[in-house]
């Protein structure tokens, strides 16, 4: 390997660093856009406290065969993030390989006997979910090749958990050892962070929305220009009309919408067990919020252009468009705060009081806590309470382009069947309110909500949006007739094995069944064309048989189809004095789920990664060790084979 070197030009690091005057570099390996924004913060405070000239870069843009030659002076900071069953997110896959392959080939050819990379200064930090068998495996491995290629790390390879939730947590109690060791190693002085910008926005009063150059939402070129083409992925939603949508139950708090989404009039495809991606809108109750506590309510469909002022600042969307585009379409403005913002908001305050008040907060885990986190609090409400509402005209809107993380798509479990309907995906989503017990705000789901709005709209709905969330659908990302959501499909190895005979089991309460209605769907309309279809297992857990009891009719049309080989074994947690739950229903079904696990059954669970797939997992056991005569440590030694072996998979959220 030679670290997947092409042709093209600009791959060298070394030489980019040395063209663009820049001594820290900060990789990130990112699925879904989070690793690239820890990156982003750490270039931006190796500037601004240390005054290191510093680059974000997207692993996949790189060669590394060049990194035997990285100037000792200067420091590579990885931050990567573990995808799915221990693997390296996408854009870290060529660089993985290298780094790990058994011998890389490096540029200078001869190297040192320290090693080729004896010069390399590099710090590394992991973005992972510790409810994942594979805890942060990538950063793991990449500090280990590193320094076994003769690298030296400074400070601790750092390891963050979004499992726990304590993903910002972990960053920044990690950090500070961090830079102190970098520091030292680097002989860099700490002065007063100031703030430096790493974007341009300018006004421009020669244009005005309605110009067809401004971008108000278009994610890309070929949108703006309504042509849109495929490919449809991660950087190019398709703007697919919504054949149907309903409400399969709602309650007081709680709305479950069903949809379907028509991909006839583009090339996407997918497979049962695939997810979908829903591009958000944010409302237009926290845009115009946000908006109003920046003084920028008055000018909100000002037309702004945003530059990066080196060549290494990637725009994170299209320019020229209006404040009220980036923060409606691009900024994730209704997330908690994050403490670290606070701290670099505190130099643009309103007064010297509020000043105070933030260095405080941001620089104190447990205030920050009293004050922020148990309050459910966005950044609009936080700064509205700060000043008593009084807009705060004085902060950059560069700060939140940069600051704030970038609005991403949200990931659905497709609950429909590629067999069946291979050109129309069905959504299953629960439409939540977020409440913290005490807390004053409730926070509501941006893409649940956005979807429910939609089909508020297509049903013309007598009392829509009765929260007063106020989404636009009738703008650029819903500019075609109808009704319509942007979309893409992310493939999975969430699969129903190939052989319908094998029997399967599935564990999904909640919309945890989501996939599971895909699969069973497969499987009924298979037995209907007269395939043999083996054990179709299915657990399911809810409330009550009465109130969210999803699908209750369609399972009944499936059995038909499916005879005795589909059983549907339910768990109502709030029917009795006793909580139950699927994985009590499991343990009660113990001696039959064993005997299908020896015929080879796939066992599959969805749903909430925290609990519930972990208990599930620890039933399992329990029923292996039980039903097999084997201790308990053996048993989850046989457990952990089967996910090894793909017989055992699962599709979980946190
Ligand atoms: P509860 O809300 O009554 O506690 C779908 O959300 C179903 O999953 C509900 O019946 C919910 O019960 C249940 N549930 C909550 N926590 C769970 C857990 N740890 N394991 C399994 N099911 C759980």
């Amino acid at each position: 390997a030679n670290g997947g070197a092409k042709d093209g030009q600009g791959r060298n690091i070394v030489e980019k660093m040395d063209e663009s005057g820049k001594d820290c570099v900060v990789f990130y390996g990112s699925q879904t856009g989070t690793a690239e924004d820890y990156a982003s913060r750490l270039a931006k405070e190796a500037s601004s406290r240390f005054g290191l000239k510093s680059m974000t870069a997207d692993l996949e843009e790189f060669d590394f065969d060049t990194l035997d030659t990285f100037p000792e002076n200067k420091v590579a900071i990885f931050v990567m993030a573990t995808y799915g069953e221990g693997e390296p997110t996408d854009n870290a896959v060529e660089f993985y390989e290298f780094i790990g392959s058994e011998e890389p080939t490096f540029s200078e050819g001869t190297p040192a006997a320290e090693g080729p990379l004896s010069k390399l200064n590099y710090v590394a930090f992991g973005l992972g979910n510790n409810t994942y068998e594979h805890y942060n495996a990538m950063v793991r491995k990449v500090d280990e090749y590193l320094s076994k290629l003769g690298a030296k790390r400074i400070g601790e390879a750092g390891e963050g958990d979004d499992g726990a939730g304590t993903m910002e947590e972990d960053f920044l109690a990690w950090k500070e050892p961090m830079w102190t060791a970098l520091q030292e190693a680097l002989n860099l002085e700490e002065r007063e962070a100031v703030y430096e910008p790493v974007f341009e926005v300018t006004e421009k009063d020669d244009m005005d929305a309605t110009n067809d150059l401004v971008y108000l939402g278009e994610p890309n070129r070929n949108h703006l220009e309504n042509k849109q083409k495929g490919p449809y992925n991660a950087g190019n939603p398709y703007i697919a009309p919504i054949a149907e949508s309903s409400e399969l139950f709602t309650d007081k708090t709680r709305n479950c919408l069903h949809m379907e989404i028509d991909i006839s009039g583009s090339n996407l495809s997918y497979t049962t067990g695939d997810h979908i991606a829903v591009w958000p809108t944010n409302s237009g109750k926290e845009v115009n919020r946000f908006l109003h506590i920046l003084g920028l309510a008055d000018k909100k469909d000002t037309v702004i252009t945003v530059r990066g002022l080196d060549t290494t600042a990637k725009l994170p969307f299209p320019s020229p468009t209006t404040y009220d585009a980036v923060v409606r379409y691009h900024m994730e403005i209704s997330a908690p705060v994050s403490r670290q913002f606070v701290a670099s908001l505190s130099q643009f305050a309103p007064s010297e009081d509020i000043k105070a008040e933030l260095t405080k907060i941001g620089s104190d885990k447990e205030y920050f806590q009293q004050k922020v986190s148990s309050k459910n609090l966005n950044l609009a409400q936080f700064m509205q309470i700060m000043s008593g509402d009084k807009p705060w005209s004085s902060v950059p809107f560069s700060l939140f382009i940069e600051g704030l993380h970038k609005l991403q798509p949200r990931y659905y479990s497709i609950s429909s069947s590629s067999k069946v309907q291979p050109k129309k995906i069905s959504i299953t989503a629960i439409v939540e309110s977020i409440e913290k017990p005490g807390a004053p705000h409730v926070v509501k789901g941006v893409t649940t909500n956005y979807l429910l709005a939609l089909k508020q709209k297509q049903h013309g709905d007598p009392k829509p949006d009765p929260h007063g969330l106020d989404y636009a659908i009738t703008g650029p990302r819903n500019k075609y007739d109808g009704v319509h959501v942007p979309v893409h499909v992310r493939h999975s190895n969430f699969k129903l094995p190939s052989n319908p005979e094998t029997p399967v089991i599935m564990v999904g309460p909640g919309t945890g069944v989501a996939p599971f209605r895909g699969f069973v769907q497969e499987r009924a309309a298979l037995a209907k064309s007269g395939e043999k279809v083996g054990k179709t297992l299915l657990f399911f857990g809810c409330r009550n048989a009465k109130e969210d009891f999803l699908y209750k009719s369609e399972w009944e049309q499936y059995k038909a189809d499916l005879g005795d080989n589909f059983e549907l074994i339910t768990a109502f947690s709030r029917e009795g004095p006793k909580k139950v739950y699927v994985q009590h229903r499991l343990k009660e079904n113990g001696k039959e789920v064993d005997e299908l696990l020896q015929k080879k059954a796939n066992f599959y669970v969805c749903g909430d990664a925290a609990n519930m797939a972990r208990e599930v997992n620890t039933i399992l056991a329990e029923i292996v060790a039980k039903n097999r005569g084997l201790d308990q440590a053996k048993a989850e030694d046989v457990v952990k084979a089967m996910r090894t072996s793909n017989q055992y998979q699962e599709d979980v959220w946190s």
